[in-house]
C-alpha cells in the first residue's frame, strides 16, 4: 500500500517547490503531488480563518488523491492551519515549517539575526514563542516583505522590481549589523542568486527546505511508510492560472511538468 500512495504537499503558490525539490533530493523513491493555491495568494497579508479555510480544503483534496502523508510547505499556513489539521487527522503524518530561529541563533557571530517572513507568520504566537526558546541571547529583527511573493510568482527572479523591492526590504537588516538572514518564508530560497549579489558573502542565508525534507524522511520511516518502488513524476495543480505556473515550473522545479487545474 506504501508503494502506491504519494506525499501531498502544499503552499500559497509556488514557493513550497523550494521545500519540494528538498524532498524529491532526499527520497527520491516518493512520489510527490503539489498544490499551489496561486488563485489565493498571497497569504501573508490574510486572515488565519482564511488560510486555515483554504488548508483544509487543499488537505482534503490531496488525501483523495491518495496521500499518505501531507506537508504545509509554507510557513504562513503551519502557524494558521497545522494545529487544526493535526486535531482533524490524528493519525496521518503532517510536517509544518517554521522560520530557522534556531540554527541562526547557532550561527550568527555579530549576535543580530534578521528574519524575512510574511506579516502573517511575523505576528503570530507561534513565532513568539520560537523567539522566547530559541533567541534569548540574540537580537532578532523582523522583516515582513509585502509584495515579494507576488514578483516571485511571475517568476522575475533576478528583474530591476524585485531587485529594489528585495534591497529595500535587506539593506536595514545589514545596516543593524546582521550577519545571519532567515528566509522565512518557502517563496525566499528562490531569490538566493539575487541575495547573493546584494548582500556581503560574510552574511549566510538560512532556510528550512532540507530540515523539512529530513522530518519527512523521519515521519513515513516511524509509521513505516517510506517508499520502496519507483516514484512516478511528480503531479502539480494550482487554483490559479495553471498555465503560468507550468511556465516558470522549468525555472523552480528543474524539469517541464503539467499543471493542472485545481478543482473548485
Ligand atoms: N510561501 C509562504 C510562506 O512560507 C507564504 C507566502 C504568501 O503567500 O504570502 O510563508
Amino acid at each position: 500500500m506504501a508503494e502506491a500512495a504519494t506525499i501531498g504537499v502544499f503552499d500559497s503558490g509556488v514557493g513550497g517547490l523550494s521545500v519540494l525539490r528538498e524532498i524529491r533530493t532526499l527520497l527520491p523513491r516518493e512520489s510527490l503531488l503539489y498544490v499551489a493555491d496561486s488563485g489565493h495568494v498571497p497569504y501573508g497579508e490574510k486572515s488565519a480563518d482564511f488560510i486555515r479555510e483554504r488548508s483544509h480544503q487543499i488537505a482534503e483534496f490531496l488525501l483523495g488523491q491518495g496521500a499518505k502523508a501531507l506537508v504545509l510547505a509554507c510557513n504562513t499556513a503551519t502557524v494558521a492551519a497545522v494545529a487544526d489539521l493535526r486535531e482533524r487527522y490524528p493519525q496521518l503524518p503532517i510536517v509544518g515549517m517554521e522560520p530557522a530561529v534556531k540554527p541562526a541563533a547557532a550561527a550568527t557571530r555579530s549576535g543580530v539575526v534578521g528574519v524575512l517572513a510574511t506579516t502573517g507568520t511575523l505576528r503570530s504566537a507561534k513565532f513568539a514563542a520560537l523567539l522566547d526558546r530559541f533567541a534569548a541571547d540574540v537580537r532578532v529583527i523582523t522583516q515582513p516583505c509585502p509584495g515579494l511573493v507576488e514578483r516571485i510568482e511571475a517568476g522575475d527572479l533576478m528583474g530591476a522590481l524585485t531587485r529594489e523591492l528585495l534591497m529595500g526590504y535587506v539593506e536595514p537588516l545589514l545596516a543593524e549589523g546582521c550577519d545571519t538572514l532567515i528566509l522565512g518564508c518557502t517563496h525566499y530560497p528562490f531569490l538566493r542568486p539575487l541575495l547573493h549579489e546584494l548582500v556581503p558573502d560574510s552574511v549566510s542565508l538560512i532556510d528550512t527546505g532540507a530540515a523539512v525534507a529530513r522530518q519527512v524522511q523521519r515521519l513515513l520511516d516511524a509509521h513505516d511508510l517510506l517508499a520502496e518502488g519507483e516514484a512516478v513524476a511528480c503531479r502539480f495543480w494550482s487554483s490559479g492560472d495553471a498555465a503560468a505556473m507550468q511556465r516558470i515550473l522549468p525555472t523552480l522545479w528543474g524539469e517541464f511538468g503539467r499543471v493542472e487545474k485545481l478543482p473548485d
